[in-house]
């Protein structure tokens, strides 16, 4: 029977290493996408949101519950200054993947429709789309990287 801490702790942060890593990759297809054909765009894209339901998704979920599972190990409080601003990040976390999770269902049904068209490029519309998902894609990364940080120093 495995420590319940160490149990705890590992299923925390393998979900963090999944969030952060599909967050980066994502973001790297998402510039290789940026400058493919429409049908292109649409595999690539289709690789995104594979990766949001199968791994972010999930991972957003795990976050939560095995963090509350480690408070209740720990004996930590939301009265831990660390801790009450790491639920509020991750609390934008969730509102930043349900965000980006829209524009990118947007981006995927331009790519799609103008691959139907057969275009050789992507339209303006995807360009002004795009435009909106990176710095919510951006953002979500920084903010785990301010939750991750608060995590390990438990600076206040
Ligand atoms: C509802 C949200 C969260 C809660 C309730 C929570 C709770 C906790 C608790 C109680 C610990 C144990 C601290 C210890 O044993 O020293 C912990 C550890 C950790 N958390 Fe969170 N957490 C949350 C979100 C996050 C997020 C969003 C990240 C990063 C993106 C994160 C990264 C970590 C890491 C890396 C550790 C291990 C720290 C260590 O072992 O020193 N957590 N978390």
């Amino acid at each position: 029977m495995p420590d319940p801490y160490l149990a705890a702790n590992f299923l925390h942060f393998f979900a963090v290493i999944l969030m952060v890593n599909a967050n980066i990759i994502n973001g790297l297809i998402h510039g290789q996408a940026k400058v493919s054909t429409p049908l292109e765009a649409s595999t690539l894209l289709n690789a995104v949101l594979l990766t949001n339901r199968l791994i972010m998704g999930p991972s957003l979920l795990i976050i939560p519950l095995s963090g509350y599972w480690l408070m209740t190990l720990t004996g930590y409080e939301l009265t831990e200054s660390w801790l009450f601003i790491s639920v509020a990040l991750s609390t934008l976390l969730i509102a930043t993947y349900l965000l980006g999770l829209r524009l990118e269902r947007r981006l995927h049904s331009i790519a799609n429709r103008s691959a139907t068209f057969q275009d050789s490029i992507l339209p303006i519309e995807y360009n002004r789309t795009f435009l909106k998902a990176a710095p919510i894609g951006f953002g979500a990364l920084l903010v785990s990287l301010a939750a991750f940080s608060l995590m390990i120093f438990k600076p206040f």
